[in-house]
């Protein structure tokens, strides 16, 4: 069943859902956190558009806290949704570990606007406004919210990890299927920050980012799939 609405309230009737399947969402927070902001708007995140190993503590708890709110939100506006013993069973991409690691996708998009801004093709300081509102989990992170919050049980919590597109052997076309997959994933906030035109020239680099980044390093789809029934 599809339905408009944000997944951060209610969307569904009371007591109405057996089974709620989410796939590759609930890791989309619902903002960028506003305190990573400066004064005139500058990301405290400078050249990096999420979390990374060199982001201020400040940046990474701000992440973390965020996503730890809309997921208690999500849970929350679910649980009234779905009968007692219904179940729900959600895939985010996350990570392996807590520590704050940039995640591949997010990293090649990073350098691919790092370059435009040192072709002159857009400021430095539109690039440094610029974050993405992600959140890539760890699964122990996950599982202490759910349990926390409380409404459902953990009946099952895996991980499977695969690299992207690893079916596709050439380097070159391989390449171009990742970067359009991240188009389609990133397109419209990016568009929305930079104008639609910015993808005349941020396409091409973002291809050449990711073609550097599959000759050094896997390119690691952390999946967490959870399985959860609802108690209350
Ligand atoms: C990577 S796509 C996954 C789409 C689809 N579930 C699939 O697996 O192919 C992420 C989806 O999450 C949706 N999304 C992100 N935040 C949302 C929110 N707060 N409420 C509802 N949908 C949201 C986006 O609109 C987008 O369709």
């Amino acid at each position: 069943m599809g339905a408009p609405g944000s997944f951060f309230n209610r969307i569904f009737p009371r007591d109405g859902l057996h089974l709620v399947h989410s796939n590759y969402a609930v890791h989309w927070i619902s903002q960028v956190p506003s305190s990573i902001y400066d004064e005139v708007g500058s990301s405290m995140n400078k050249g990096n558009i999420t979390v990374s190993e060199a982001s201020p503590p400040s940046v990474v708890k701000a992440f973390r806290a965020q996503f730890q709110q809309d997921l208690r939100l999500f849970l929350k506006c679910r649980s009234n949704e779905v009968v007692t013993n219904g179940h729900m069973i959600l895939a985010v991409l996350g990570t392996s570990s807590m520590e704050p690691r940039l995640h591949w996708s997010t990293k090649v998009l990073s350098q691919a606007i790092t370059n435009l801004v040192s072709k002159g093709l857009i400021t430095k300081e539109k690039a440094h406004s610029f974050a993405m509102p992600l959140h890539f989990p760890s699964k122990e992170e996950v599982q202490k919210i759910v349990i926390e919050e409380g409404s459902f049980t953990i009946e099952k919590i895996e991980t499977i990890v695969e690299d992207a597109a690893s079916e596709v052997k050439d380097v070159e076309v391989r390449a171009e299927a990742i970067s359009k997959a991240i188009r389609a994933g990133n397109e419209v906030l990016v568009s929305h920050h930079f104008g639609d035109q910015v993808w005349f020239d941020l396409y091409p680099e973002l291809k050449q980012a990711i073609l550097l980044h599959l000759k050094n390093e896997p390119v690691e789809m952390f999946n967490i799939i959870f399985m959860l029934k609802k108690i209350v």
